[in-house]
């Protein structure tokens, strides 16, 4: 049987990298964009993978979205929370609208998608969600109150819907990517970016393949005794 794969966050960085290693692992997959159609348009002409835009920090919007895709393409099996925006900038300049974009985008986001899907796994019995959070979600950074935050409310999230979830043959997990070579992190300042690098005992960024490869690891049919779990993956920068 062919699983369904919905991947928010899905035509870049390490959720593009996800989509194409899924269809490539033999998933139908279905990728969600929001405002950037140029790379849509070029990931859907270069994969062949169906894209759909909507943002998932609007409930009611998440909610049409995803009832339409699974008519088009069946029921979701699978779904990867990837979507994620930063706003980094110090608490003492911080406005409420850099606060609020993040938390409803990296948090919100996380919910809505999840709301949407979670009584169709729950009446087939079988589901797999992988929600991705961060290296700083763990370790806190300087410059992001609101994305660790943000990040970490996505773990409590992860660990109280897996237990929701157990008994109905959905697991749910957390992956926390370490800094990974994706427009987020080129778009850190090359000096504290290079400060960051040199502390990573690995000596470089991730690659978005080398975050891929870890939920395929998550969503396979034979991960069922995988739940509420945070796979790090981060070069060693942080050990939790
Ligand atoms: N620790 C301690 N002090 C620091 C520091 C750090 N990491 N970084 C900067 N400082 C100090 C500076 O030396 C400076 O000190 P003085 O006032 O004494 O001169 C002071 O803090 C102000 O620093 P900045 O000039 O850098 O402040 P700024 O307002 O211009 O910039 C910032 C702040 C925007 C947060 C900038 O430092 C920054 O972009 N940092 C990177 C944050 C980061 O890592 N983001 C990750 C994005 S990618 C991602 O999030 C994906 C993922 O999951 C990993």
């Amino acid at each position: 049987m062919t699983r369904t794969a919905l991947i928010t966050g899905g035509v870049s960085g390490i959720g593009a990298a996800t989509a194409k290693l899924l269809k490539a692992s033999g998933y139908n997959v279905v990728a969600n964009f929001f405002g950037n159609d140029a790379d849509a348009d070029a990931f859907h002409g270069e994969t062949g993978i169906p894209v759909r835009g909507w943002d998932v920090s609007n409930f009611d919007a998440t909610q049409k979205a995803v009832a339409a895709v699974e008519k088009d393409f069946g029921a979701v099996d699978i779904l990867v929370n990837n979507a994620g925006i930063t706003q980094d900038c110090t608490l003492h300049k911080m406005s409420y609208a850099q606060w609020h974009s993040v938390i409803d985008v990296d948090l919100t986001g996380c919910f809505n998608m999840c709301r949407a899907v979670i009584n169709g796994m729950r009446d087939r019995r079988f589901g797999r969600i992988v929600n991705v959070s961060s290296i700083n979600a763990l370790s806190g950074q300087f410059g992001q109150t609101n994305y660790a935050a943000a990040k970490a409310g996505v773990i409590g999230f992860t660990k109280s819907l897996a237990q929701e979830s157990a008994s109905r043959g959905i697991t749910v997990n957390a992956i926390a990517p370490g800094y990974t070579d994706t427009g987020m992190v080129r778009a850190v300042p090359a000096k504290v970016l290079e400060g960051i690098t040199a502390a990573v005992p690995v000596g470089r960024l991730a690659e978005p393949e080398e975050i891929a490869r870890g939920v395929l690891f998550l969503v396979e049919d034979h991960a069922a005794f995988i739940t509420g779990a945070t796979l790090s993956i981060n070069g060693g920068k942080y050990m939790a």
